[in-house]
């Protein structure tokens, strides 16, 4: 199965500093027909009919988004364009921006005309901070050629925390706080950064906007599946021999993806949406990748037979309880906790009482953590217990039997 490169399309062919390579190859034509021949309310119902939904890990359908940013009352609204890409094993924003910034300044500004804005902010990961100058150039020369008559792009960089990707903590974080998460509602398009109506979108989510005004939503529509329309751009890592950045159809499958693009062998785990996402086994790797199976950011990490299954849900709880904000206690409490009992299996110290612990806390979590990471924070837990039992339970034996020390 061939990628297919509509996000992409650009990457490693224009030159990211020469606008006119860009120009080239229809850049800014799409914002040049929004200007010149649509209606905020055509180019949202574009977006709606297209059917694309956001990229940065939840899903939520953009159009929608859009349409309850443009209703809110007000005239001071703002875009944010999420590029802090901290998910775990993520590194296809980065891929996007090092490759492609104009288009990514060409879908925000549409998207700031859409919901009626003057203002917009790039929120930028930390450690990205090399890309700095390579967008303020794409902004510059945006703004050179006329584009960006009516907009504002500024550039934060990211505080250097997981949860400040959450984006009710990356509004507190440009609001110049600590990122904690807010509580909702009032949802970000009603109420957003200081309190105005703010619509947050990821950059591979912005990057689609350009060719779906050209081309037509219908052309959009016609691509993916029922309920996931366009492509998804993955990150592939981890026990794989070509890791590396790769945009496949929406419903391909992981097969696809990881053995046959990445050429993984002797698999034992694919984990799947990065640190809160699934950890499934080799079994399963003919799972089709859509929102109505299996997708998340597009994050895939890959463990060979070499791999120990607790060792791996033990780091990346780890990871999590070092990221977790501290707001709510579910979250903050709950994946301290489980990194004790996961350390206590790892050290074969494991009992049987503590596998219905971790279902426990796992079921308390999910339902009264405050955001996606407590939330999701249990999903490896849950997928190693269900998938991967045996590899606890022999622990447990081996304590029974006094193998372990
Ligand atoms: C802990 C946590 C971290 C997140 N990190 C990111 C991130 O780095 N980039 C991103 O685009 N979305 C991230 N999200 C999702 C955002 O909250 C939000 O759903 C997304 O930016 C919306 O854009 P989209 O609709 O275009 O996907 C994160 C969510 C959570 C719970």
């Amino acid at each position: 199965m061939p990628e297919k490169r509509i996000v992409l399309k650009n990457c490693e062919v224009i030159d990211p500093r020469r606008i006119t390579t860009y120009l080239d190859r229809d850049g800014f034509r799409a914002w040049e027909k929004v200007r010149s021949e649509m209606t905020p309310e055509q180019v949202i119902g574009e977006v709606k009919a297209s059917g694309l939904r956001g990229r940065g890990g939840a899903g939520f359908p953009c159009g929608l988004k859009w349409e309850l940013a443009r209703k809110a009352p007000g005239d001071e609204k703002y875009v944010i364009c999420n590029a802090d890409e901290g998910e775990v094993g993520t590194f296809k924003d980065r891929y996007i921006l090092e490759n492609d910034p104009f288009t990514l300044v060409e879908g925000i500004a549409i998207a700031a005309y859409a919901i009626g804005t003057k203002q917009s902010y790039i929120y930028l990961r930390a450690e990205y901070h090399y890309l700095f100058d390579l967008l303020m150039n794409a902004i510059s020369q945006a703004r050179e050629r006329g584009f960006l008559e009516y907009l504002d792009i500024d550039i934060r960089e990211g505080a250097g925390a997981y949860v400040c990707g959450e984006e009710s903590a990356l509004m507190d974080s440009i609001e110049g706080k600590r990122g904690e998460v807010r509580y909702r509602p009032p949802f970000p398009p009603e109420k957003g950064l200081w309190e105005k109506p703010t619509i947050i979108n990821n950059v591979e989510t912005l990057m689609n906007i350009p060719q779906i005004v050209l081309n037509g939503a219908n052309w959009f529509n016609q691509i993916g599946t029922e309920r996931s329309k366009g492509t998804k751009v993955f990150s592939v890592s981890g026990d794989v021999e070509r890791p590396g950045v790769y945009e496949l159809v929406l419903g391909s499958q992981l097969r696809e993806l990881v053995m046959e693009l990445a050429l993984a062998k002797k698999v034992k785990i694919i984990q799947v949406g990065g640190a809160t996402g699934r950890m499934i086994p080799y079994t399963m790797v003919d799972t089709p990748l859509s929102f109505e199976t299996i997708l998340g950011a597009g994050a895939i990490t890959v463990l060979d037979e070499s791999r120990d299954v607790v060792d791996a849900v033990y780091r990346t709880l780890e990871f999590l309880a070092e990221e977790s904000c501290g707001k709510c206690s579910p979250c903050r409490e709950g994946t301290e906790t489980m990194v004790g009992i996961l350390e206590r299996f790892s050290r074969g110290e494991g009992e049987e009482r503590d596998i219905r612990l971790l279902e426990e806390l796992s079921n308390a979590m999910m339902l009264s953590s405050l955001c996606g990471l407590g939330q999701a924070a249990p999903i490896p837990v849950m997928d190693s217990l269900e998938y991967f039992r045996d590899d606890y339970e022999s622990r447990i034996k081996q304590k029974q039997g006094g193998i372990v020390a």
